[in-house]
């Protein structure tokens, strides 16, 4: 049994928070904190009703990490699960390095003046954190995350060679607004509107945003428009798996989500570059999330699924095989059991189970890791026993 800490009270916060309240007897005392205390409160009263847990709650800015520091050292935790934003990543990783603390995450560092997101800047942690004796699980949500873990499954009992890769991530949801974003729109936004790119044969190939897409069959949803996007998990993917010749991500967006998009970045909306306003500096982009949708607010009334998947071909005993992992999660359901949408509870109930297998000694070395570099198994097995039971589809015709 161990202490934590969370920190970020946005919708995948909720669900961590909620889930490790259900497991008493691996989180000890959970804290939670956040920019805005207020929206810790919410979730611990949440948390109250649906468990019967009291959480504990505090404001912290975690761009500054002598106040991470400080919080840490108040309440000793043994991890911190960092749900805030990508660009607190390495002041959180800087405050767990000076305490000595466990550190998990679910999407990797990327600089606010520069919408790039890449590995080189958390992996440069590496060193530092295995003379500390301490240990960093980076990308530990869904995609990355669990798409990380399959992949390491599909290697372990399916394959002796992987060597095509396609993550298919689709939301057939409908939450019944004009245009929202599941997760937080300033870094789902700076994601989609980046230039695509994928690995094959040993470089990238880079194209135009959402210029490469095609229907893809998700299972009990159906044919949907998916776009080749770059995904975070390509990069360590085909770092640790290097027989993969090519790996794509593909999502799906509805045309209604799409045009919006475009109308505005047509107009500037979506630009990162800060505009004088009356003499305030203004970000376009960071006044757009003012105005969307909290991603927590979406749960209710939103129905439909989410599908995400790897589907993989490669050798097995000579012989080609193809293979298809994936789950399926329900707004609805997940709404039922804790108030939340699909998106954030398939990024929150991962990033639980992998402070789980930290505490637990499973997954556990000093250093800085990304997940597929553990056993994949007792990570799948909690995947089925905490509400993303996964599926899988062996020698199927796969459109590569
Ligand atoms: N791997 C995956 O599958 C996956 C999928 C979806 C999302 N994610 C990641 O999950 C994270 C959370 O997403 P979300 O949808 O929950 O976002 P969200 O609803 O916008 O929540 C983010 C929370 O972080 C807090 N925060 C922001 N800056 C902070 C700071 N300097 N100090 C302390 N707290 C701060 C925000 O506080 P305020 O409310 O005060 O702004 C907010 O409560 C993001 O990094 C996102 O990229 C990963």
């Amino acid at each position: 049994m161990k202490n934590v800490l969370i920190i970020g009270a946005g919708g995948v916060g909720s669900v961590v928070a909620h889930k490790c309240a259900l497991l008493k007897d691996i989180f000890s005392k959970i804290v939670l904190a956040s920019r805005t205390k207020t929206k810790c409160d919410v979730i611990a009263g949440s948390v109250k009703q649906k468990t019967g847990v009291e959480i504990l709650t505090n404001q912290v800015d975690a761009d500054n990490p002598a106040e991470v520091v400080a919080l840490i050292k108040k309440h000793n935790p043994f991890l911190v699960i960092n749900v805030a934003l990508p660009y607190q990543d390495l002041p959180i990783m800087d405050a767990c390095l000076e305490t000595k603390t466990h550190y998990l995450d679910t999407a990797n560092y990327e600089p606010k003046d520069e919408a790039k997101f890449e590995y080189k800047w958390q992996w440069a942690y590496r060193d530092r954190f295995e003379r500390a004796g301490i240990m960093a699980l980076l990308g530990c949500g869904f995609d990355p995350g669990v798409t990380g873990v399959f992949t390491a499954y599909a290697d372990k009992h399916h394959f002796d060679e992987i060597q095509y890769l396609d993550i298919v991530d689709c939301n057939a949801g409908d939450h019944g607004k004009a245009f929202a974003t599941n997760f937080n729109p300033e870094i789902n936004i700076r994601e989609i509107t980046q230039k695509g790119k994928y690995w094959e044969n040993g470089k990238w190939i880079e194209v135009d945003p959402l210029s490469i897409h095609k229907p893809i069959e998700y299972p009990e949803i159906g044919k949907r428009e998916s776009y080749l996007l770059f995904h975070e998990e390509l990069e360590s993917l085909t770092k640790n798996f290097p027989s993969i010749k090519r790996a794509r991500f593909w999502m799906t967006f509805g045309q209604e989500y799409l045009t919006h998009l475009r109308v505005l970045q047509n107009v500037g909306m979506t630009s990162i570059k800060p505009i004088d306003f009356g003499g305030t500096k203004v970000v376009p982009l960071e006044f757009l999330k003012a105005l969307l949708p909290e991603p927590s607010s979406l749960g209710e009334n939103y129905k439909g699924k989410t599908s995400i998947g790897c589907q993989i071909k490669g050798i097995q005993g000579g012989k080609e095989k193809t293979y298809y992992i994936y789950n399926n999660c329900d707004h609805a359901m997940v709404f039922e059991e804790i108030g939340a949408q699909a998106v954030a509870y398939t990024t929150g109930v991962p990033a639980m189970i992998g402070a789980k297998m930290m505490i637990e000694n499973k997954w556990m070395k000093s250093g800085v890791y990304n997940v597929e570099e553990f056993d994949p198994d007792p990570f799948m097995d909690d995947l089925n026993k905490f509400g993303l039971p996964w599926n899988e589809l062996v020698n199927i015709e796969l459109p590569h």
